[in-house]
């Protein structure tokens, strides 16, 4: 098993340009179902995920060519219908193709999502939605089984909001007779993205980005081509990486607007922020202002960057609070960090961090994909030597996070480590 050895104490410095989002690459895959020939994705990370959903589309017939940071999805051959366990277990965003092949097929069989162990992660609101719009639901076997002839437009009141299920929705919709209604839509930039990519195929969706999504079911959505925006969780952690080493770093084709709940949180630590229309750059140095924050929905501070603000917090002059509302059970990185010296304090779902001078290094276990990155990011100032263990986590979501940090300037080693 791989893991990562890091010598901390480098400020980073230099320029990294930022991969395309993860995150809005796995619906884009998906969404090639809904049409019956040869759609090409570019701008996509090179992530371990985006190998799982091209397997899975593979799975079910497609045919797949991939060059340098292009993905060519051929769907004419797609025959199969199951997204089957193997594929689901090991990714949660394996269940989006659900809405594409319920909209092509009128049939669709996923087994219940695995991914992040990061809390309960139900998809009952997306199969309350699919049910809105007709499909007759069963469970065979801890499969998920939909059927439908035709799709009818509905109105879907999420109880809460959720980017996949959106996007799910989304995709089932855009083929179902006349209206739907979403309301209590998320409003991530990657449901925008998806639903440009979606006009593009033929299918009629005003709003996304805003709470009400209003789609008009089309008969047929064509092939296209279509970029995939840049990644504003990746954007994050090395903008949190900059300041937390004291370095200076410029973070190059992204959209700083995407992260502006982080940059007003850097800022407030005491860091540096200048912004171009598709570039920042970022420097700092501990010890940092404390500053509290708590997850929201988009716009407000992402929970996907919430482990790597609270290691910059570990250096922080006094006390802050860190708030996850979103899922139950996102701490996992609380006892590796406090490893490294930290001192944080779970009560409830807030993590009391009480700022120290330095950190030192140890021996840390990645637990998922973010805790993993927040590891990196406190290795990279700890003193001495920091092994990081079960990166494969890491790799599900950052595009050679290792090659980038040591082009900054970082000690930082992928290494083939003792088999457990
Ligand atoms: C997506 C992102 C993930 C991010 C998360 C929140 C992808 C592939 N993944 O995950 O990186 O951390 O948004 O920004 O885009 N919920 C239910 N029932 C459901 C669906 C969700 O109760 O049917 C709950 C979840 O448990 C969670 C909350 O709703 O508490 C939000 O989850 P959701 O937005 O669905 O997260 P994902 O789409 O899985």
């Amino acid at each position: 098993m791989q893991e990562l050895k890091i010598i901390g104490g480098k400020p980073l410095y230099g320029s990294v340009r930022i991969s395309g989002a993860k995150n809005a690459a796995l619906p884009a895959l998906a969404a090639t179902l809904l049409t019956d020939g040869v759609t090409t994705l570019s701008n996509m990370p090179d992530v371990r995920d985006i190998d799982s959903m091209c397997k899975l589309l593979q799975a079910l017939g497609a045919r797949i060519k991939r060059q340098e940071y292009s993905i060519s999805v051929d769907t004419r051959m797609v025959n199969k219908w199951n997204a089957p366990h193997e594929l689901v277990r090991k990714m949660r965003a394996s269940v989006l193709v659900m809405g594409p092949l319920l909209a092509r097929f009128g049939k669709a069989e996923v087994s219940l999502p695995g991914g992040c162990t990061i809390g309960n992660r139900p998809i009952d609101l997306h199969i309350a939605a699919m049910k809105k719009l007709g499909a007759e639901v069963s469970l065979v076997k801890g499969d998920t089984h939909l059927v439908s002839k035709r799709l009818s437009g509905t109105h879907i009141y999420f109880d809460r909001p959720t980017v996949t299920g959106t996007e799910n929705v989304m995709m089932a919709a855009v083929k179902a007779d006349g209206k739907t209604v979403l309301e209590n839509a998320a409003r991530e930039p990657e449901i925008v993205d998806l639903a440009e990519m979606l006009s593009k195929m033929g299918a009629q969706i005003t709003g996304a980005g805003s709470d009400k999504i209003v789609i008009e079911g089309v008969q047929t959505l064509v092939p296209t081509s279509h970029k995939i925006i840049p990644d504003r969780i990746e954007a994050g952690t090395y903008a949190v990486a900059a300041a937390m080493t004291g370095g200076e770093v410029s973070l190059t084709d992204m959209k700083p607007e995407m992260i502006s709940s982080l940059l007003s949180k850097l800022r407030a630590a005491g860091c540096t922020v200048s912004e171009t229309d598709n570039s920042i750059t970022v420097s700092g140095k501990p010890p940092f202002m404390p500053v509290d924050i708590s997850t929201a929905e988009y716009p407000g501070f992402p929970t996907d960057l919430q482990a790597q603000f609270m290691a910059m917090m570990c250096l922080s002059n006094g006390e802050s609070v860190v708030a996850e509302n979103i899922f139950e059970d996102r701490f996992k990185h609380v006892p590796e960090l406090n490893r490294l010296g930290a001192d944080i304090v779970i009560k409830d779902r807030n993590a009391i961090v009480r700022g120290v001078n330095s950190l030192t290094g140890a021996i840390v276990t990645a637990s998922d994909l973010r805790a993993s990155a927040s590891l990196v990011l406190a290795g990279l100032v700890a003193e001495d030597e920091t092994r990081v263990l079960r990166i494969y986590h890491l790799d599900r979501g950052y595009d050679s996070m290792d090659k980038k940090l040591a082009e900054l300037g970082a000690d930082i080693k992928r290494t083939e480590g003792p088999n457990p």
